[in-house]
């Protein structure tokens, strides 16, 4: 047995050390390739743990907690999707793991899946900074956040892809529930076995890599997230839409999901205006009107763009069955009702996630706004999970 896979297992129950550092207490969370323990591991959830700072401190062959981020360019053209990984994917125990995919404006696409030796995330008052890093094969990823979730900064330097990442935050930090952080009410479990937390629900996002040499250059907007699992995606979830969208002054995000561990669906809606939460719910209607809000989510098929495989790909699987949304946000008592309509503009990856399963990301543009009153134009990001039988 090798070592790195020894000596973790007596620090499993102490990754997360606290350190003094210039009189400012620290967190900082290792992680190694390969290293993990059997049976349960403690999924944490407390809500008033930090965003950013590691939910799982040890790992087992199933747990997995990802930070993502997204974007979509100002004229829906172009996309981009990334995550840095920890813990266990197929045929991966307790991976270190970096997954980035970009469409470039004329639809080529780019996606790339690179296991590294460690993570570290080391939190302060201020920051956090995260690494994923392999020094043998030059790959090297990293983020810094501001704590209040204002400022992220992600630069990426592998002999694949070199450049920066920046989002800055039109909106606060909410849990599955829509409340604000930091709340002893906010609940990271947002379905069984998987936690949820929008660390930037939308921001502006500006992009500047070079990949393979060739430039992707984007500005617009996006978000970035936090989940952590206790089984695969592949065996807790069936289909979802997950949608962040800047329109106006507007934004919101959407997340439907239904759960492959008791089959129910689970539900998010939380809109913005002028940066203030201005309406949450996580009602999918239903046939009692009792006057509580509600969101409702349609399927639609009459945009230009289904998600499919990349031009040229080896790999040509069906398209999705439909190319858009209609996104409905109801409040009765207030007697207001606010619906978006979504159209794809681009696939960002449409691939399999198990044989019943294809997961896919997406950018598109927007219409929409309160009923009755002014409509605005915006732009969307996000994935979706169908079902194939
Ligand atoms: C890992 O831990 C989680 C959370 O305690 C548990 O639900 C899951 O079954 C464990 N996985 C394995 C393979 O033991
Ligand atoms: C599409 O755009 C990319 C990035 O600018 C470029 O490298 C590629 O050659 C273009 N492909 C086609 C078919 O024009
Ligand atoms: C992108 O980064 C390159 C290399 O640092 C720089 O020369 C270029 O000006 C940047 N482009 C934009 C649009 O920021
Ligand atoms: C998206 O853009 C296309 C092309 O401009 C337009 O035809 C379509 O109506 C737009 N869809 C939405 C939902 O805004």
């Amino acid at each position: 047995m090798h070592l790195s896979h020894i000596i973790p297992i007596f620090m499993s129950a102490a990754l997360a050390v606290s350190t003094l550092t210039r009189g400012t207490k620290c967190t900082d969370s290792l992680a190694l390739d390969g290293v993990y323990t059997s049976g349960d591991v403690d999924m944490g959830g407390d809500p008033l743990t930090h965003f950013d700072a590691p939910q799982l401190s040890a790992f087992n062959a199933s747990a997995i907690e990802d930070w993502s981020f997204d974007g979509v360019s100002y004229d829906g053209s172009a996309g981009i999707s990334f995550f840095f990984s920890r813990g266990t994917v197929v045929g991966h125990v307790a991976a270190q793991r970096l997954f980035l995919s970009v469409v470039w404006p004329n639809g080529t696409r780019y996606m790339e899946s690179v296991f590294v030796g460690k993570s570290s995330v080391h939190q302060c008052r201020d920051s956090t900074t995260a690494h994923w890093a392999d020094d043998t094969a030059g790959v090297r990823w990293a983020f810094t956040s501001s704590i209040d979730y204002k400022n992220t900064v992600v630069t990426i330097d592998s002999p694949t892809v070199k450049g920066t990442y920046t989002i800055k935050a039109l909106t606060p930090a909410v849990y599955p529930n829509g409340l604000e952080y930091p709340s002893a009410g906010g609940n990271p479990l947002f379905a069984p076995k998987l936690y949820w937390e929008e660390s930037v629900p939308v921001g502006t996002v500006e992009a500047n890599l070079s990949i393979l040499g060739t430039p992707f250059i984007l500005s617009g907007y996006g978000g970035r997230e936090k989940n952590w699992n206790s089984g695969a995606w592949a065996d807790i979830s069936a289909d979802w839409d997950m949608i962040r969208a800047a329109v106006g002054p507007y934004a919101f995000i959407v997340w439907r999901y239904t759960s492959q561990v008791d089959q129910n669906t689970y539900f998010s809606m939380v809109l913005f205006k002028n940066r203030q939460v201005i309406f949450r719910t996580s009602r999918l209607r239903s046939s009692d009107p009792d006057g509580e809000k509600y969101g409702f989510i349609t399927l639609t098929n009459t945009g230009p763009v289904h998600l499919a495989s990349a031009p040229g790909s080896s790999l040509q699987l069906p398209e999705s069955r439909f190319a858009g949304y209609i996104l409905d946000f109801v409040s009765p008592e207030a007697k207001q009702h606010w619906r978006f309509a979504l159209d794809f503009s681009k696939t960002v990856y449409w691939f399999p996630a198990s044989s019943t399963l294809r997961i896919g990301g997406f950018v598109g543009n927007v219409t929409g706004g309160l009923a009755g009153g002014e409509q605005y134009a915006g732009l969307a990001s996000g994935s979706a999970q169908e079902v194939v039988i």
